[in-house]
């Protein structure tokens, strides 16, 4: 079998946030299957393959998982080199880790190439820093997609002692919020709402978790990817000088 498979992370959105091994790897694919969220001018790298649409947005019926590992045992076994792209980084929050099982289980070659997660990059792009002597030595990343995934963890966690990053939260923001204040965290703690993180649109809201329930969201941004930070680092974005959106404009903001 000549065929190879590179599961490799996208990047937030932005083509400058993709690896240059990221990039080589599009470059040289025959075949790439690519999630929801990766951006078309990421997808200009692949100049020479075909490029499949495997992805689902939250709520959406996609492709089976299982129809996607037959998809890619098949094309390495046809001999193609195949990209299996997702947004920020394959193994976070992304079943990279499921399609590495099923490619190691049908004896298929393949690498992972690590991408530059959203959980890193939205707050980044904000001007908040997730570790700040002084404000919080650690952060968690977690799912907000499922009460029964992410309730566990925040009971495990002592109320303001770290940075909470959570993908795939907003629907869950009033949840969330009444969880954390639940569990101690004080309604005060600086909590923001980061939309399409690193590209043209993106938007900022920034406020309390005791606000974050009626966070109002900003124009434009139905269907916008967003991260969740809660924390004390998130009050440093004002004073960091980063907080404006790609073109430096100032983000949407409600302080
Ligand atoms: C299925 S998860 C995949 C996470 C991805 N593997 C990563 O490492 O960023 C999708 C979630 O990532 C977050 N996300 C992805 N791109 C984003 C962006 N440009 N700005 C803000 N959040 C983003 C959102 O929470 C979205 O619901």
């Amino acid at each position: 079998m000549s065929g190879f498979v590179s599961l490799v992370g996208a990047g937030p959105g932005d083509p400058e946030l993709l690896t240059l091994k990221a990039a080589r790897r599009l470059a040289e694919a025959d075949l790439v299957l690519y999630d929801a969220l990766v951006s078309g001018e990421v997808l200009r790298h692949a100049a020479r393959a075909h490029c499949f649409f495997v992805g689902k947005r939250a709520g959406a019926l996609g492709i089976r998982q299982e129809a996607i590992h037959r998809m890619l045992v098949e094309a390495a076994r046809a001999g193609k080199r195949v990209v299996r792209l997702k947004c920020g980084d394959p193994f976070v929050l992304g079943r990279g880790g499921e399609e590495a099982l099923a490619l190691a289980e049908a004896g298929v070659p393949h690498e992972v190439v690590p991408g530059v997660s959203s959980a890193l990059a939205a707050p980044a792009l904000a001007g908040i820093p997730l570790t700040h002597r002084g404000l919080a030595s650690g952060f968690a990343v977690v799912s907000g997609h499922d009460p029964a995934a992410w309730r566990p963890i925040l009971d495990s966690i002592a109320p303001g002692s770290l940075s909470l990053v959570v993908l795939m939260g907003l629907r869950a923001r009033a949840e969330l919020a009444e969880a954390l204040r639940a569990r101690g965290w004080s309604p005060a703690t600086p909590a923001a709402l980061l939309f399409a993180a690193s590209t043209p649109s993106a938007r900022t809201w920034t406020g309390t978790l005791g606000e974050l329930a009626e966070a109002p969201l900003p124009p434009g941004s139905d269907g916008a990817p967003a991260t969740l930070v809660v924390g004390e680092v998130v009050a440093l974005s004002a004073s960091t000088g980063l907080a404006g959106d790609e073109a430096g404009a100032p983000a949407w903001r409600v302080a």
